[in-house]
């Protein structure tokens, strides 16, 4: 095991518990509602192996809360190559991983669904979407092929661009320990200011906006710290926006768009996404005319893909206002879920409980 990833178990492990206590939702205490056997028991599924354990804890605590606990019991599960918890009450009981149950009070206590909120490997890679398949438990995402599809950045752009009015920007992968373009090659290929991201990442992990060639090789060994492969991607200029959506019944809905608007920073990065270093306006400032081309564009991936639960994909926005090219940044299948994320922004702006949408997602797989 690499340094730095054990450095994040021990900082994962630590804050097991320590942020456990911020992790009762209202009106589910100790993150374990009553198990009653009467309710659908769900596992919020959070954790993970990648940076984003915090984060993942954080939406964890979000969806507990915005849970209809009059429906469903809810039991946070925490996950990482430590160990696989349940949250009961103050204690943390192994998950037994032949059914995905533990044992709490000489009692059994196995789900019906899990919900999952791990941002990164292994719950939006496919990984965990295979195990659940195997024990035959419904979860709340896409599938094995579409979680790992679209973490892998570089693929999902080889992907959308077969899809006739998908546009992703120019790009090239480099693989740890094999041999890659010069410095004076990539940005020749792609420009400069380009961007270098992990292939599989995301919080902006790892992200730089690289301005001159001197700052490509860094670049390149930091998005390594985060991933084997990294994307030497071309910048795309305007207005980065989001759109969230999910599948109700046989409908793709989808809420209203956020606009990032930045403060003082080059461009959405850990600082602007959970520093208060942006403005996310929802709904974004466009015309209709564009929003309806988001929205639509949306739905067509989703159903191309092949999608469940919710997604969001995020786009920038370039040219002309009202007849802007919709250029493809990234998809994530486990968007942030915390009270301040964008979806719950969408949510409250749709006008929809966002209980509701949870229930809809988890009846829909009941
Ligand atoms: N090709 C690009 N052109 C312009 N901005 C980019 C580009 N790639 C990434 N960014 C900026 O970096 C941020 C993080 O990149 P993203 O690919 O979304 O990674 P993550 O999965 O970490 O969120 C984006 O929200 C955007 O602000
Ligand atoms: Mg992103």
């Amino acid at each position: 095991m690499n340094t730095s990833l054990n450095n994040h178990l021990q900082e994962a492990s630590h804050s097991v518990r320590v942020t456990s206590p911020s992790l009762t939702g209202e009106g589910c205490q100790g993150g374990t509602a009553s198990l009653d056997g009467e309710r659908p028991h769900v596992a919020i599924v959070a954790g993970g192996d990648s940076s984003e354990h915090d984060v993942s804890l954080r939406s964890a605590a979000g969806i507990l809360s915005f849970m209809d606990q009059s429906r469903y019991d809810c039991t946070i599960v925490e996950l990482s190559l430590k160990g696989w918890y349940a949250h009961y009450g103050d204690q943390l009981l192994p998950i037994d991983r032949n059914d995905f149950s533990f044992t709490a009070d000489g009692r059994k206590h196995t789900f019906d669904f899990a919900y999952i909120t791990i941002h990164g490997t292994p719950g939006e890679d496919g990984i965990l979407q295979g195990y659940f398949d195997l024990i035959q438990m419904p979860y709340s995402t896409s599938g094995v092929l579409v979680e790992s599809l679209t973490f892998n950045k570089f693929a999902l752009n080889a992907y959308l661009r077969s899809i006739p009015g998908c546009h992703v920007s120019d790009s090239v992968l480099i693989r740890r320990g094999l041999a890659r373009p010069s410095d004076e090659e990539l940005a020749q290929c792609l420009g400069l200011p380009c961007f270098v991201k992990p292939n599989a990442g995301g919080s902006s992990f790892g992200v730089t906006k690289v301005k001159t060639l001197d700052q490509l090789t860094p670049a390149i060994d930091k998005a390594m710290l985060e991933s084997d492969e990294v994307m030497v991607e071309r910048m795309m200029t305007g207005t980065e926006i989001t759109c969230g959506a999910y599948l109700k019944g046989e409908e793709v809905v989808c809420f209203p768009l956020t606009e990032v608007a930045l403060k003082g920073v080059e461009f959405f990065d850990y600082e602007a996404k959970y520093e208060g270093k942006s403005d996310e306006i929802t709904p974004a400032r466009i015309a209709d005319a564009t929003r309806d081309r988001v929205w639509a564009l949306t739905r067509h991936i989703y159903r191309t893909l092949g999608c469940y639960g919710i997604i969001r994909i995020d786009y920038i926005l370039s040219g002309e206002a009202g007849h802007e090219d919709i250029n493809i940044l990234e998809i994530n299948t486990t968007p942030g879920m915390t009270a301040a994320s964008f979806i719950p922004q969408q949510v409250r702006a749709s006008g929809t409980p966002i209980s509701e949408v949870l229930s809809d997602i988890i009846e829909g797989r009941l």
